[in-house]
């Protein structure tokens, strides 16, 4: 049988939405107070952002060594996240321990239950609740008991996990069960501040908690004219083709097309097309007309050779193109 058209494979090389992305480069579902405030000069409510993941991790860090442990496994588990601030945030002197500051005087009432600035929107929507937070004299700070009592939580599995100077989890993850009782809770873990990423993938892994699923039915959107890859990008329906374009034609073509605002390209190992088109793009963003996380470039590799050895023919495809570079990334 002829085979006229063989779209074996799409290589989608740019992913990554700059403003969809934080520094981790996992999906930024938790708006945090400050940072919101800062870049749009006004108040914001901490409230997680709505998508399509079932695992949601949570984290509570007053001074830093728990969060980039959450962004790690929201990352790895391609999860949402949710930053817990507190409604009235925590100075030096409130977290100096042993003082009888606030902190303390928190940590030796087991009723007090400080407010929480914003909230999770769509709970119902996560079955797996990963459930960071410091170790605060033995046990988790109050606010998390506020978290706990803010929502309903049966039928969730929560994974409890803690940084700490030196103490283990001890009693504080047990003592949470208690205030969600119908939740279905595993053993949490203490780690040390400065914990990697490969140790939070490795006790991920034997805690049995593993990536979201991606759909495979991508979804389209007719009214944005946009795509939502399986990889949770948001990628344009419409963009140039560019089979027929060669040489000076092709690259003023690309840059044009980018100059208008037109963020995907296609083209493909067949067009012999794509070193020009790598070279428009890499003009495009020394010129300030785009940044590399703004577009998407599609390729495809054919039936036959290509096909014989698709990661050799996918190494030539990004070679020719050569718009991976740390320059132009
Ligand atoms: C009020 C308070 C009490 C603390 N109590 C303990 C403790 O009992 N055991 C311990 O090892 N560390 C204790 N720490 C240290 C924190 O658990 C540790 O620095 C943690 O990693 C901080 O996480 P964060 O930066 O995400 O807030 C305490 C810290 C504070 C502020």
């Amino acid at each position: 049988m002829k085979r006229f058209i063989a779209f074996l494979l799409i290589l989608i090389l740019s992913f990554s939405f700059a403003a969809c992305t934080n520094s981790t480069g996992q999906k930024d579902t938790a708006l945090n107070n400050e940072s919101m405030k800062e870049e749009n000069g006004n108040s914001t409510t901490n409230d997680e952002k709505n998508t399509s993941s079932s695992t949601l991790v949570v984290y509570f860090s007053a001074t830093g060594t728990t969060k980039p442990l959450a962004e790690y496994a929201a990352d790895i588990l391609n999860a949402d996240i949710y930053e817990i601030v507190p409604s009235d945030p925590y100075t030096e002197e409130d977290l100096a321990y042993y003082t009888n500051g606030r902190a303390d005087r928190e940590q030796n009432d087991s009723s007090i239950r400080p407010a929480i600035s914003g909230g999770v929107e769509n709970m119902e929507q996560y079955d797996t609740i990963l459930l960071g937070y410091p170790i605060w004299h033995g046990q988790a700070p109050r606010i998390i008991s506020t978290f706990l009592e803010s929502y309903d939580f049966s039928g969730k599995t929560i994974l409890p996990f803690c940084t700490s100077h030196s103490s283990g989890i001890g009693s504080s993850d047990s003592n949470l069960h208690t205030l969600a009782q119908n939740a279905n809770w595993l053993n949490g873990r203490r780690f040390a501040g400065g914990t990697t990423k490969e140790e939070i993938a490795a006790w991920l892994d034997e805690m049995g908690i593993t990536p979201a699923k991606t759909t495979s039915v991508a979804v389209f959107d007719f009214e944005s004219r946009t795509v939502m890859l399986n990889s949770g990008y948001e990628m344009p329906i419409n963009g140039l083709g560019t089979y027929s374009l060669h040489g000076d034609e092709c690259i003023n073509s690309v840059k044009s097309a980018l100059s208008s605002g037109v963020r995907l390209i296609d083209t493909a190992s067949a067009y012999g097309n794509e070193e020009e088109i790598g070279q428009a793009i890499r003009e495009a963003i020394d010129e300030g007309i785009v940044k590399r996380e703004d577009i998407f470039v599609i390729t495809k590799i054919y039936p036959g050779d290509e096909m014989a050895n698709p990661e050799a023919s996918i190494q030539a495809c990004l070679d020719r193109l050569n718009i991976l570079s740390r320059k132009h990334s």
